[in-house]
């Protein structure tokens, strides 16, 4: 083709304006595109404005009024920032938006959005981010982490600038549950690791983290007016090793660790089934008065709290009202699944009691789908793991449904059958079909206004530590997050596989130990 002079000159123009959305020479560029920002969850919507701002040791973060709790999401952020600028910048409070710098504002004033929603506008001078409530705040602030180069994770220098891709973002979550279980009771986690996974629901914009907290194999929360079942049903795991369990202060500590985080803790303690370790703990609690052994393996289905007897329902309120007393969040889960050992009329009789301590503490129950046998509360929510029929039957009676399909969801399912870890008696669930599936088509007769949220548990018959933990769940989570918080028609596999390819350098960084699906085109994250 021959050059014109025009089209040389518009050459020439493109290229100096390409040049100026990168921000000086660097290994990696990072152009000032916002539409190109590879965000996981994908926010509701994104505008780009092609300029960019710049963070620097003098960047401030404002925040707006005297809010104790807007001014701890301000340090949150300066401490994200700190990698970035050098020192973590000053949290200031204003009255209104500085001229340049950081804004934090509830002054949103905008519905839509709800209590975890924001509006985020970045221009050249001004970065301000407003919500309705901290919540939102909160979650706008991961928004920005992931606009700014993966190397803030890592907090390794960089040869280019700090910069923010100009713009505006309009984001607010599809559902108002979006989270994880973890079974601390097959396997033991220390605060520590529950800490670090509770950093890790709340980069992809997670509001709960549900404890598996008894089983068979290990009682993990210590409850003061029963203290044997931690002593003995604490004191050992699958496979044998030591267990252990949560003191009070400890649990106290991951509630407020993660309420700081905007997630809110669910304590579950199973029953009247997977209840063997309080069975070994207490001779009592049995029908024949012996106590059971410990159990180390991992059948399930064998054991049951008797259900006739008054002594189990004053352990049943002791343990609710401790448990109560120590956790902020509205429910407690009560479990109620796989209670094979259980007659049906039993079963029923002991869910419908339980409801009612559940409910004298001041806390709402969640259980597993069997427990839509009982006489539910219109309050009471269900969580889907196995039975459609039950997830119905829930509906039926006015219930709200927790989606956690095991076919979907189960973090501890296999990729493939090559999978070191996880078991596979749901599925083989390779990461395109966790993310390939919509919670509100999935079950026929249970639609968006039915289902209060979705949640992906990870069981750990199989998994002994972090690494264990970060291989099952990355990046299955992303996607799920995704499938929570996105709008349904934003949401494409072959868009989304890019883009998490892209996030694997991000993931690198922030030293996740994830599986490389060999779907995903995993890459440097040129954006
Ligand atoms: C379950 O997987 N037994 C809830």
């Amino acid at each position: 083709m021959k050059l014109t002079n025009t089209s040389l000159a518009a050459v020439f123009f493109l290229a100096a304006l390409s040049f100026a959305h990168f921000s000086c020479t660097s290994k990696q560029p990072i152009p000032a595109d916002l539409s190109k920002v590879n965000f996981i969850p994908k926010p509701v919507s994104v505008t780009a404005t092609g300029s960019s701002f710049e963070l620097t040791a003098q960047t401030g973060i404002y925040v707006q009024g005297e809010t104790e709790e807007v001014k701890k999401v301000g340090q949150y952020l300066a401490e994200k920032l700190k990698p970035a600028i050098g020192a973590a910048p000053e949290v200031k409070t204003a009255a209104e938006a500085p001229k340049s710098g950081i804004y934090l504002t509830l002054a949103a004033n905008d519905p839509e959005l709800g209590d975890e929603g924001y509006n985020l506008t970045v221009t050249e001078d001004l970065v301000t981010l407003a919500a309705n409530q901290p919540a939102g705040l909160f979650r706008g602030v991961q928004t920005i982490r992931q606009m700014l180069p993966a190397e803030l994770e890592s907090g390794e220098k960089l040869d280019s600038a700090w910069i923010l891709a100009s713009g505006t973002i309009r984001d607010f979550p599809s559902y108002g549950f979006r989270g994880s279980m973890l079974d601390v009771s097959r396997h033991f986690f220390s605060v520590e690791d529950v800490k670090r996974y509770i950093d890790l629901l709340a980069s992809y914009k997670l509001n709960v983290l549900h404890l598996h907290l008894s089983d068979d194999q290990g009682w993990r929360i210590e409850i003061k007016s029963w203290p044997e079942l931690t002593k003995i049903g604490g004191s050992t795991e699958v496979g044998g090793g030591e267990g252990g369990f949560y003191t009070q202060e400890q649990y106290a500590d991951i509630v407020k660790y993660a309420q700081d985080r905007f997630i809110t803790i669910i304590p579950e303690i199973d029953m009247p089934g997977h209840t063997n370790a309080a069975l070994a703990s207490y001779a009592e609690l049995n029908c024949d008065g012996k106590a059971r052994e410990l159990y180390t393996g991992t059948e399930v289905g064998f054991s049951t709290l008797c259900t006739d007897k008054e002594i189990t329902y004053k352990f049943i309120d002791d343990v609710v009202k401790e448990l109560a007393a120590l956790t902020p969040g509205p429910y407690i889960h009560v479990g109620g699944d796989e209670s094979h050992a259980t007659k049906k009329d039993d079963y029923i009789f002991f869910i419908n009691k339980v409801q009612d301590i559940v409910r004298s503490h001041g806390k709402t129950m969640l259980g597993w789908d069997e427990t839509a046998q009982a006489n539910l509360d219109a309050n009471s929510v269900v969580q889907l793991w196995a039975s459609p029929d039950f997830a119905r039957m829930a509906v039926s009676k006015g219930a709200k449904i927790v989606m956690s399909p095991a076919t979907k969801v189960y973090l501890d399912m296999q990729y493939d059958s090559t999978t070191r870890l996880g078991l596979h008696w749901a599925a083989y669930i390779e990461v395109d079909s966790g993310y390939i599936w919509d919670p509100a088509t999935l079950i026929p007769g249970i639609s968006k206004e039915n289902i209060l949220g979705i949640e992906a548990p990870l069981w750990s018959e199989t998994i002994t530590n972090m690494d264990d933990i970060e291989y099952m769940v990355f990046p299955r989570l992303p996607g799920i997050a995704e499938i929570a918080w996105s709008p349904k028609d934003g949401r494409n596999w072959e868009e989304y596989k890019v883009r998490l390819g892209k996030h694997g350098q991000r993931m690198d960084k922030m030293e996740i130990g994830y599986y490389r699906s060999p779907l995903v085109p995993w890459g440097e994250e040129l954006r």
